[in-house]
């Protein structure tokens, strides 16, 4: 049959990544463990070459070789089970690549164990939701290059292209891919929860409606703020409730889920020493936020202070928002992007963070204007450890931190709960300060457990007698 690349996995993201590739052109076939996916899939078809098979030796033998299969997968004990069933019909130098979101540890004990097979295994995440697989994600690709290359044909066509260039890179070895999409994750919770608070200072202390912050996020959308999740969250603000006739977001309940993702990029940063406070606070947002039941009772019993009533200037304290939203976004992708480079440097991946910050302006769900800044910082300095430092951003943030002081002290006065925005003013203020407090914990901790302490003006390793 001489397909030119099968897919597995036809739930929403499988099917369109499998119509994506149709669309560009490949000759696919595509196998489902369950045949219902597989038919509800044949019904989209509109003359694409997709070929359906309802058994899996027969859909690896439809493939040209050497072999190209893509798994779209339920991350965790599924996608070892669909490698145990192809194994035994692949051949050396037959690829399979996983483009879930697997941990990608996973993923380089799957590239080691297929390795040893003679089986080439790529883990590519993939980002940009339904519509993204089907019109054009933003594609991260771990594994061997060569191997990458392989592949590049495909998935740069059916990437997400921004001026001409695919949403596409080579990342790094074996899990590279996967951690990069991990970390992507990571800072889309960070983001997506900035906003909201944001949305709480607009809304609970300049009391403005909910159609005028529509708007608001409508104008931020027109400049540097420009990005996807500014401008889902002004259509989401829009969107009135059939049943009640109130804006959505009124009705719906605010219990946040997770699907995993943002705790692994915490606990990554966790076990390797990396500073990841906001985007950790913003999972553990998720988690305030999941204790509903217990909130209520709480809202009886603990009273906050009086939302402060002094009159603010709207369209002063709305550009303060604004400057606080933009300075709080850049702390999270600096923590974010020294994740990168600090594992980078860790397991000596040299992951091209100048094009990371590339392939995520088109298609991801964090893609955003102001990537470009980032990208052009590293382009400017490869080895730069932390954004904050690139001229571009401390520039911007010597102009903006007014904003988010105001905005925090303002916010925090009145009784709401700042957890991203305060952690990254915290963040900001600990990572300029040359001379920190921390003196003063390693004192502690030599007083009650002789741990010793270092000095500032001699070499060596230093107890004291406290007493
Ligand atoms: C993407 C998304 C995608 C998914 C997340 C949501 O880049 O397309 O990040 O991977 O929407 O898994 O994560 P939570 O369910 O954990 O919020």
């Amino acid at each position: 049959m001489n397909n030119t690349i099968g897919v597995i996995g036809l739930g929403v993201m499988g099917s369109n990544i499998a119509l994506n590739m149709a669309n560009n052109g490949e000759k696919v076939a595509v196998y489902n463990y369950t045949r219902d996916l597989t038919d509800k899939l044949l019904h989209r078809i509109e003359g694409q070459q997709i070929n359906p098979y309802y058994d899996v030796q027969k859909f690896v033998q439809s493939l040209a070789t050497p072999r190209k299969i893509f798994l779209m997968v339920t991350a965790g004990a599924a996608i070892d089970s669909v490698i145990s069933s192809l194994v035994p019909f692949l051949e050396p130098s037959d690829i399979i690549m996983d483009g879930g979101n697997s941990h990608y540890e996973d993923t380089a004990r799957r590239y080691d164990v297929l390795k040893s097979k003679g089986i080439d295994y790529l883990g590519i995440g993939i980002s940009g939701g339904e519509v993204g697989a089907l019109n054009g994600p933003s594609i991260m690709p771990g594994g061997d290059r060569e191997v990458y290359e392989k592949v590049a044909p495909i998935l740069t066509k059916i990437a997400a292209q921004v001026d001409g260039t695919p949403c596409c890179t080579y990342i790094g070895p074996k899990g590279a891919g996967h951690f990069v999409k991990m970390v992507h994750n990571g800072i889309e919770y960070a983001d997506m929860q900035l906003i909201t608070e944001a949305y709480s200072f607009l809304r609970d202390r300049l009391q403005l409606s909910v159609n005028e912050i529509a708007d608001n996020f409508d104008t931020w959308n027109q400049g540097e703020l420009k990005s996807y999740l500014i401008e889902i969250t002004a259509e989401i603000l829009k969107k009135k409730d059939d049943k009640t006739g109130l804006p959505l977001i009124d009705v719906i309940l605010d219990k946040v889920g997770q699907k995993g993702t943002g705790k692994w990029t915490s606990m990554q940063a966790i076990d390797n020493g990396i500073p990841l406070s906001i985007i950790t606070e913003s999972l553990f947002s998720r988690y305030v936020s999941a204790l509903k039941d217990e909130r209520v009772i709480a809202e009886e019993i603990l009273a906050g202070p009086k939302m402060e009533q002094r009159e603010l200037d709207k369209d002063a304290w709305i550009e303060y928002v604004r400057q606080a939203l933009y300075m709080g976004k850049v702390c999270a992708y600096a923590q974010g992007f020294t994740q990168y480079k600090m594992t980078s440097d860790l397991y000596d991946w040299n992951l091209p963070l100048e094009e990371i910050a590339l392939i995520f302006r088109g298609g991801c769900i964090i893609r955003a204007e102001f990537l470009n800044g980032i990208s052009a910082a590293y382009q400017s300095q490869a080895n730069l450890t932390n954004l904050l430092i690139a001229p571009f951003f401390a520039e911007k943030v010597k102009e903006y931190q007014s904003g988010l002081r105001k905005i925090v002290c303002e916010g925090i006065n009145s009784g709401i709960s700042f957890p991203c925005l305060s952690t990254s003013l915290s963040y900001f203020d600990s990572f300029r300060t040359a001379r920190s407090n921390a003196s003063l914990l390693q004192a502690q901790r030599d007083y009650f457990g002789a741990h010793t302490y270092e000095r500032i003006d001699m070499e060596g390793v230093f107890h004291t007698d406290w007493n």
